[in-house]
């Protein structure tokens, strides 16, 4: 099976005055389609500029990403967007909701970027929001909602497109161990459904959850 997304000798350096700062060195990963896949590490150790570069978000100082058996390297910031928008969706630890703007409204918005008929809009949010569980709050404002229920309506923005690839990073971290269990749960059944997902944590037990861990150390994939 091809890989789905892969990353070739990607190293990633911050030049600040004489300082040269290594986020990422020599970095070589494949996902497949269908894994859930945890990057773990602890604070400072790389994991979030690994996940920018890997969802399009960042570009590598050196080394390529294939996404899709394309090198996404060569691209421009305008193929990138539309190719992020398409492909993958993003789930962070502060939710990133519109905050006076509806459930609905800000399912909506990917689609709003993409190839999607305007007709099609509602509905697609619709249908995505009712699985995520929330078809009692489409018309509440994102600030009148719960952390859990905040993360949901995020979890359903990051789908809505029909992503290949949903990156979550410390999705749990800002909830309680209840909530943060059942956002857990919604990621084990979407990758049951054959969601490919990419979870990024400092959190040993969160990263159990994931069927491949992959340890990165100072920039490094140490396992
Ligand atoms: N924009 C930046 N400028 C300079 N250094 C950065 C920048 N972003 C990240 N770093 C450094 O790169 C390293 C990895 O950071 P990060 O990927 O955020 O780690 P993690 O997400 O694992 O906590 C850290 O040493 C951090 O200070
Ligand atoms: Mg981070």
């Amino acid at each position: 099976m091809e890989a789905l997304l892969s990353a070739r000798n990607i190293s990633k350096y911050y030049d600040l005055g004489d300082e040269r700062i290594t986020a990422l060195e020599n970095i070589n990963l494949d996902v497949y389609p269908g894994e859930f896949v945890a990057i773990v590490g602890k604070s400072g150790s790389g994991k979030s500029t690994l996940m920018h570069i890997l969802g399009l978000l960042d570009s590598p100082s050196a080394g390529q990403v294939i996404l899709n058996g394309i090198d996404v390297t060569k691209y421009k910031e305008k193929e990138l967007a539309q190719m992020r928008n398409k492909e993958i969706g993003f789930v962070f630890q502060f939710f990133n909701l519109l905050p006076r703007t509806t459930t609905l409204d800000n399912v909506m918005l990917p689609l709003k970027y993409s190839t999607t008929p305007r007709s099609e809009w509602k509905k697609r949010a619709t249908d995505m929001l009712i699985k995520v569980g929330l078809a009692n709050r489409l018309h509440n404002k994102s600030n009148e909602l719960s952390g859990g229920q905040k993360q949901r309506v995020a979890i359903a923005r990051a789908l809505v497109n029909e992503p290949s690839i949903v990156f979550a990073d410390e999705p749990t971290g800002n909830l309680d161990s209840k909530t943060g269990d059942e956002i857990v749960r919604l990621f084990n059944e979407l990758n049951a459904q054959g969601k490919t997902i990419i979870l990024v944590t400092h959190d040993d037990d969160l990263a159990k959850v994931a069927k491949r861990q992959i340890i990165i150390k100072d920039g490094q994939i140490i396992s």
